[in-house]
């Protein structure tokens, strides 16, 4: 098992798998993918992410997140889902998406055996969700998350970011809370995130989670403890509600005590923190399968330097130019 020097131990990794989205949301990519005409390296191909797969799962991990970009993009996407399961043996394989084409795919991914989706939402009004990610797609999202449900598909968790002025007001929580009422589907605001890339994005529509705390301690919501692989959300229950809500604040001190994650790039870069400068490439031991136990001594050595912190609230940025290589 992987650990840390301070007793963190490592059952999940986020595999990013493409950089490439074809949304254009405010804080992340505003003028949407760039493709970088000197960079010919190509994304982590299927044969690589079996290998990385397989070291990890000797190495006690049990779940991977898949995301991107937007992980769906890529052309073998299920196929990836396939190996991740069946040959690697990942107990749960997760994704992370924006939701493009969510009504068209719902089906192939229960189909696929997924076992958790996460969709990026800012906003259930469709102007403002237009307006932030640049695509007028909210309602095929919408009804994708209905033949989800209709195929008993119950994993599906929404992440909102947090924007001053766009959906932070009470009459947007109570939007979402109306929708979780009657929908078994969890609910996270994130805290929008300052990135190299996005500084007067940040300065302008950065707002404390507090806002959303307050409004769910007014209306007797109650704070859930964490369990034991919670994860960094903290979660909030109602006995009225299907859905729980919950706030993802990484500025807040004791985000990073729970961390319990590792992140792969797509071109095969470690990231020990989403945030840190710290990371190796990993990509030239994923070449043959007798490099496996290389790879194991290398990750082994890396666990030294992972930090007890982001230190993000000093105002570090680290590598991240903006989340789309990393996925969040
Ligand atoms: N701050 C907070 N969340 C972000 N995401 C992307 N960029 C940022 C940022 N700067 C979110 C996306 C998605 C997840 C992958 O990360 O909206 O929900
Ligand atoms: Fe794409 Fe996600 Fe970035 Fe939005 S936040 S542009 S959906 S990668």
């Amino acid at each position: 098992m992987l650990k840390d020097k301070f007793g963190r131990t490592f059952p999940y990794i986020r595999l990013s798998i493409t950089d490439v989205c074809n949304f254009k949301c405010g804080y992340c990519l505003p003028n949407g993918y760039q493709v970088d005409k000197k960079d010919n390296k190509k994304f982590l191909h299927l044969d690589e992410i079996k290998r990385l797969a397989k070291v990890f799962s000797k190495l006690g991990v049990s779940k991977i997140r898949l995301t991107g970009g937007e992980p769906t993009v890529r052309k073998d996407f299920f196929e990836i889902i396939k190996i991740l399961k069946n040959d690697a043996n990942i107990n749960k394989v997760v994704i992370t998406t924006n939701g493009y084409h969510l009504d068209e795919k719902a089906k192939m991914l229960v189909d696929s055996g997924l076992n958790g989706i996460n969709i990026s939402i800012d906003s259930l009004n469709r102007n403002i969700f237009e307006h932030v990610t640049g695509h007028d797609r909210l309602p095929e999202i919408l009804k994708g998350i209905k033949i989800l449900q209709e195929l008993n598909f119950d994993k599906i968790k929404i992440n909102a970011v947090l924007l001053s002025g766009i959906n932070a007001s009470e009459k947007d929580f109570n939007m979402w809370g109306e929708f979780i009422k009657k929908n078994k589907i969890d609910l996270r605001y994130i805290e929008l995130m300052r990135t190299g890339d996005n500084l007067d994005y940040f300065n302008k529509y950065h707002i404390s989670s507090k806002v959303f705390k307050d409004y769910l301690n007014k209306n007797k919501w109650i704070y859930q403890t964490f369990g034991k692989d919670a994860g960094p959300s903290l979660n909030y229950i109602n006995p009225d509600f299907k859905g729980k809500f919950g706030i993802i604040a990484p500025y807040s001190k004791d985000f990073c005590r729970t961390c319990n994650r590792l992140r792969i790039t797509s071109r095969g870069d470690l990231r020990l923190c989403l945030f840190g400068n710290t990371g190796i490439n990993i990509r030239h031991l994923l070449q043959r399968d007798d490099q496996i136990k290389e790879l194991q001594d290398l990750l082994f050595t890396q666990m030294k330097f992972k930090k007890e912190s982001h230190y993000l609230e000093l105002g570090e940025t680290g590598l991240t130019k903006n989340l789309s290589t990393t996925g969040g």
